[in-house]
């Protein structure tokens, strides 16, 4: 038996440890030393460089969130406050087929390609020239990777309105191997907008055929979560198989009035499926989404907050039917005119999203996008919003569950070894919290409100929030996918 060290870098005393794999908590202290926990148990006998007094509070792994579009927050905003300030201590970026690699200096972006805000000089023209870049100037949070297949599209196809053809699908395998040589892990989808509207399941298979080796994953905003949903989940778990590797259904919903309740079709579906292969979906706490400014039917059948409008910005925070109003036109034409933006659509029901949080294998993801003043509330709120008001408020489920499904449940289903469970060895990411008070208090009228009740967020062993201020601490790494052996 190994002896446990007398001394640590950083000592945190006195709490509750529920450890991410979704046992029950028990009181211990943690012992970190070089970035990595070193004991957990009773360590009163032992020292520290640093101590933190944790008596009353969880202890817990760093939350991983399952679902970013930080790509480019985690270099320009690379504190990132609104991550770090929820206990978020590494994100997966590159969802929704939109990555910020591999780009042209210079090429036009259509959206939503540019939510990602991507400086037009300066752009990262391989996947590994992005990861280099996080590395050389490191965030706040640890971060891994996925290559956007509409990005690939973006960069490889002069016209976007029809499927790609053998070279073009060359080209972008050639890309995705790249990608996965820097270090990505895995290729997303997004065929419900625009720039790979026209791309065919024949397609994306072969563009994904470098993942196969890997193991590499497979993470889709899928064609359609409304009406045809169900074929949507089939085409996504077709593609899966085909390449036969772990299939992520990104933020799983329902939308627009005539699917809400849908949900009980649609989990006994993916929980039959996962009988069969490797499946995992994400969700995030809220009854609204948030994405480009659209005009399509269905979309404009709710209620539609604008979120950011490049020619208008003074329209942030505000109603589309009273911006249409008070400039005496259509919704659609007023939506036209705002373009490019993003909206936030009240299309889902509150009993399909609690159905889908307590769904056993669901991982809480945000799906925040880190642009303009009023973005989406779950950019600050979501990790707050499960433990607070979902676990505790309206008893969904345990904290010790809330905490595996942004957590454990996360770092297994995307292979981030050595995170999101508190043991041993493992990388030192974690977080202090107030199971009593913690809560989200972003709203869709002030969405930029911190949470409360987060003590203290530690990545990679550095403290770098506490007393509700950020450190400055920017400790994160790169995780990228662990080669086959
Ligand atoms: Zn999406
Ligand atoms: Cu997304």
């Amino acid at each position: 038996m190994s002896t446990t060290p007398s001394h640590f870098d950083l000592l945190i005393r006195g709490g509750t440890v529920i450890d991410g794999t979704k046992a029950p908590r028990f009181d211990a202290d943690v012992g970190i030393t070089d970035g990595r926990i070193a004991a957990i148990g009773d360590l009163s006998g032992c020292t520290a460089t640093q101590t933190l007094d944790a008596t009353g509070r969880i202890v817990a792994p760093g939350f991983i969130d399952s679902h970013t579009h930080d790509d480019q927050a985690v270099l320009s905003q690379a504190q990132m406050p609104f991550k770090v300030s929820q206990g978020v201590t590494t994100v997966i970026a590159g969802n929704c087929g939109i990555s910020a690699a591999p780009l042209r200096a210079g090429m036009d972006l259509p959206m939503p390609l540019s939510l990602l805000e991507s400086p037009a000089e300066g752009r990262f023209t391989t996947f590994a020239a992005y990861l280099d870049a996080l590395r050389a100037t490191p965030s706040s949070v640890n971060v891994a990777a996925m290559v956007g297949h509409s990005t690939l599209r973006a960069v490889t196809m002069a016209d976007l309105d029809r499927p790609a053809n053998e070279a073009e699908i060359a080209a972008m395998q050639a890309l995705v191997e790249e990608a996965m040589q820097a270090g990505a892990i895995g290729l997303s989808t997004g065929t419900f907008y625009p720039p790979a509207v026209k791309a065919t399941t024949e397609e994306i298979i072969e563009v994904g055929r470098p993942l196969t080796a890997r193991k590499a994953l497979y993470v889709t905003h899928m064609r359609d979560e409304g009406d045809r949903v169900m074929e949507a989940l089939e085409e996504t778990f077709h593609i899966g198989r085909a390449l036969d590797i772990p299939v992520v259904v990104s933020h799983h919903k329902v939308q627009n009035v005539q699917n809400h309740g849908r949900t009980k079709v649609t989990l006994p579906f993916i929980k039959e499926a996962m009988q069969h292969q490797c499946i995992s979906l994400d969700c995030y706490p809220y009854t609204a989404g948030s994405t480009m400014i659209r005009t399509d039917r269905g979309m404009m059948d709710c209620r539609v907050l604008i979120a950011s409008s490049v020619p208008h910005p003074e329209c942030a925070g505000r109603d589309l039917k009273d911006i249409a109003a008070e400039w005496g036109v259509s919704g659609e034409e007023a939506a036209i005119r705002l373009q490019p933006g993003s909206a936030i659509y009240f299309m889902m029901d509150e009993d399909d999203v609690q159905r889908i949080l307590a769904f056993d294998e669901t991982m809480i993801g945000s799906d925040g996008i880190p642009l303009g003043e009023k973005p989406h509330p779950r950019l600050w709120g979501t990790f707050p919003r499960v433990l607070g008001h979902y676990a505790r408020d309206v008893g969904l489920f345990p904290l010790e569950t809330a905490v595996w499904k942004m957590t454990g449940l996360t770092a297994r289903n995307f292979g981030l070894e050595g995170r999101g469970t508190l043991k041993p060895g493992h990388h030192a990411d974690l977080v202090i919290f107030d199971a009593a008070t913690v809560r989200d208090t972003a709203s869709y009228e002030t969405p930029t409100r911190p949470a409360e009740g987060i003590d203290a967020v530690i990545v990679n062993g550095a403290v770098t929030w506490r007393h509700g201020a950020h450190s400055g601490a920017r400790n994160g790494q790169v995780i990228t996918r662990k080669p086959q052996a």
